[in-house]
């Protein structure tokens, strides 16, 4: 039986790959889950594997914390032993994290084909870590799943269009599973807020977080933000460690909060008047939702999130947030790209079978009394 290694190593990661891991347990395949241990707060990481249609990992490099050339090569030298042991057919890798670099990398050298959920997403900015993650690991990859047509269109321009599959959102499949449960959750009411009456927030780049003087104005804007609507602020431990050196005074109307998990965060979303972000995924969510997106970013490697989405890019000047409420009266949140409709796990287990000659499990079925086994 061919052997899948699924490799994991930061939040996001998960909900992308759950959706792929669910729609290939359906073929004869043997899967593994390698978690490389880059996120490890239980906030960022166990609370995750509790919620979400995947299994505890098989694996846990623990390879934690660091700069990017350290971090990358403590999960490239980990997931190279782990790969000569697991022996695997086929290495997959979601999104554009550290660790998708480092397994895409440890699998080729190892002959060992590569395939990229997510792939050829493109901010073109080259101050962030994640754009070389991306493009180095839709190089090194043989198959190439693409969430929306202008991914497809990026891998060509770079000359990649053998292998590439448009399968649609995997993220998407996650959360329209997730969406009943979070609608009853009501995340908002123990808050002591009406849903459909509150901001919600994020933010982690570095870009912003690591300017403690843009930090600080960033943070003294949606204090003023709070006075038109309540901010509800869930808070990722690198910004709070930088939030911890700032030392701000802040209206309880800024609410502060540990990092969520899945479904609480996913609650918060959906109930939401608008969001604030600076992260990926969260602008994916929000256009699936049909709630409008504010980026606190220059630019952004997901733009069919504008052209067919919730999404309002801001840029990074903290003034901007104040422009929030007029923006919202002018908010379009009927649109969703194609393909973001729950199924495009199933279509990408599919891709994989076809590629790889994978076949479907026999189902097991109960025989009728008097029938022959
Ligand atoms: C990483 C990804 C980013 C993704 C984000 C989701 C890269 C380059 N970045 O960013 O694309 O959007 O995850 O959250 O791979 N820390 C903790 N506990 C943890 C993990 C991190 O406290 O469990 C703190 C540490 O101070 C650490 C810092 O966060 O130094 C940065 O963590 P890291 O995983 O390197 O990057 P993220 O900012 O989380």
């Amino acid at each position: 039986m061919s052997t899948i290694v699924h490799v994991v190593g930061a939040r996001p990661n998960y909900m992308k790959i759950a959706p792929v891991w669910r729609a290939l347990t359906r073929y004869e395949v043997d899967q593994q889950l390698v978690h490389t241990g880059q996120h490890y707060d239980p906030n960022l990481k166990d609370v995750f594997f509790g919620e979400l249609p995947l299994p505890a990992p098989d694996v846990e490099l623990h390879i934690g914390s660091g700069s990017h050339g350290a971090q990358t090569a403590k999960a490239l030298a980990a997931l190279e032993e782990t790969f000569v042991r697991l022996a695997p057919d086929l290495v997959v890798v979601p999104g554009d994290i550290n660790s998708t670099l480092a397994a895409a990398l440890a699998a080729v050298k190892l002959e060992i084909p590569v395939c990229h959920v997510e792939a050829g997403l493109r901010s073109y900015d080259r101050t962030m870590p994640e754009e070389h993650n991306r493009r180095v690991t839709d190089h090194l990859s043989s198959l190439l799943l693409t969430t929306c047509a202008d991914g497809n269109e990026n891998l060509a321009r770079e000359g990649i269009v053998d292998g590439v599959r448009l399968v649609g959102n995997t993220m998407i499949d996650t959360l329209e599973e997730a969406r009943g449960p979070a609608e009853q959750l009501g995340a908002w009411a123990p808050l002591g807020l009406e849903r459909g009456a509150y901001v919600l927030v994020t933010l982690h780049r570095p870009a912003l977080v690591d300017n403690p003087a843009l930090l600080r104005r960033t943070i003294e804007a949606l204090a003023g933000l709070s006075a038109y609507r309540p901010v509800v602020f869930p808070i990722h431990p690198r910004t709070q460690a930088r939030i911890d050196d700032l030392d701000l005074s802040l209206p309880s109307s800024l609410r502060m909060l540990p990092s969520l998990s899945y479904t609480s965060f996913l609650s918060l979303e959906l109930g939401a008047a608008a969001v604030l972000t600076d992260s990926g995924g969260v602008q994916e969510e929000t256009t699936a939702l049909g709630v409008p997106c504010f980026t606190l970013r220059e630019n952004t490697e997901r733009p069919v999130t504008i052209t067919e989405g919730t999404n309002t890019l801001i840029g990074l000047e903290p003034e901007r947030i104040a422009d929030i409420p007029r923006l919202l009266e002018m908010a379009d949140t009927s649109r969703r790209p194609p393909l973001w409709d729950g199924r495009a796990g199933d279509r990408a287990a599919v891709a994989i079978a076809e590629l790889y000659g994978l076949s479907l499990r026999v189902p097991v079925r109960a025989h009728a009394p008097g029938e022959r086994g």
